[in-house]
């Protein structure tokens, strides 16, 4: 209990958190009717109950159907601001945030659109709570990096609201280096890079995020243990793994909570950190997520503040800022 409590009350920073995926059902819902869009789904309850994956690209359909609701800037407002409610209630002190423009534009749905209504509600946060964030656009990994081109294009008149840019969606045969030049053009505007890497693609994906994209935290990682050497050198470098437990079970990277690698990661001296990746649709936020792994691992209050401590020196802060929280 003593430890629960600890684990709710340590400030921390969530650093992987897709938007998208903090969509509960009921917001879906209350979206669809109020934007006049048919659902395949009867109930709030059929919905939730679909929620039953046994991979990423399960998810992925799901996701993105769910995303279907969005339409209008206050719509991308209501949602960012539900999940800054529940990151505020876990003691998330910065967050983070994920976004897919394309996952909107293809729909029709302006990149201004999203991008405003997000950056709103997490002014609005900042203003009223102290609580500081940013926002990381990702490519859509199954698109051309011609589209991804397309996709910075349309960003930059935006550039002042974007920390960052980072790369998710089916991992499998969509390699890091297939996106090499965009992430360079990134690098060159003065960007963040991150990638997910090692969810379900093989360790040489981490590898090559690190020495072709140039990136500065990997999203997931865990399967880095794979490879001896690559875990040396990511411990070596203090390379963020950005881990994300409760979707490492939905998805079946790992078949039950006991069964994560994330006391291992530290073991080995990685700079893991905890985040929820896609709250809505794995069964929990920051906490639950810390809960789960410290009821089902051996881990102790010296895991919690060393996780606590890496979510602040892998986030994209000035380091006035981080000394503040480490
Ligand atoms: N992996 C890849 N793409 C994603 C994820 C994820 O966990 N969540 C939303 N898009
Ligand atoms: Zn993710």
């Amino acid at each position: 209990q003593a430890l629960r409590d600890l684990l709710q009350r340590m400030p921390k920073a969530e650093l992987h958190i897709h938007i998208e995926g903090s969509l509960e059902p009921e917001l879906i819902f209350a979206l669809a009717e109020r934007n006049q869009v048919k659902l395949d789904y009867p109930s709030v309850e059929a919905l939730r109950r679909a929620y039953a994956f046994t991979d990423l690209q399960s998810f992925l359909d799901i996701y993105y159907a769910g995303a279907s609701v969005l339409l209008k800037e206050q719509d991308f407002y209501d949602m960012t601001w539900a999940y800054l409610q529940k990151a505020r209630q876990d003691n998330v002190r910065h967050a983070e945030i994920f976004f897919d423009p394309q996952t909107h534009t293809d729909r029709g749905v302006p990149f201004e659109i999203a991008i405003n209504g997000i950056h709103r509600a997490l002014q609005d946060a900042r203003a009223q709570w102290g609580m500081s964030g940013g926002l990381i656009m990702c490519f859509l990994r199954h698109l051309s990096e011609e589209d991804a081109f397309k996709t910075l294009e349309q960003a930059m008149p935006h550039l002042d609201k974007i920390i960052g840019v980072g790369l998710d969606s089916s991992e499998r045969g969509h390699p890091p280096e297939k996106f090499a030049r965009v992430f360079a053009r990134c690098g060159e505007l003065g960007l963040h890079r991150v990638a997910h890497a090692g969810e379900e693609g093989p360790p040489e994906y981490i590898r090559n995020a690190l020495d072709i994209l140039k990136v500065e935290r990997i999203d997931h990682g865990v399967r880095c243990l794979e490879d001896p050497a690559l875990t040396e050198r990511l411990a070596r470098e203090g390379m963020p793994l950005t881990v994300c437990p409760l979707s490492n079970i939905k998805l079946r990277v790992f078949d039950r909570n006991a069964d994560h690698n994330l006391r291992a990661l530290l073991d080995a001296g990685l700079a893991a950190t905890v985040n929820s990746d896609d709250p809505a649709y794995f069964g929990g936020y920051m906490n639950d997520n810390f809960i789960a792994m410290f009821e089902a691992l051996p881990l102790e209050r010296r895991h919690a503040w060393q996780l606590a401590r890496n979510s602040f020196v892998a986030a994209f802060l000035d380091e006035d800022k981080k000394k503040a929280f480490v």
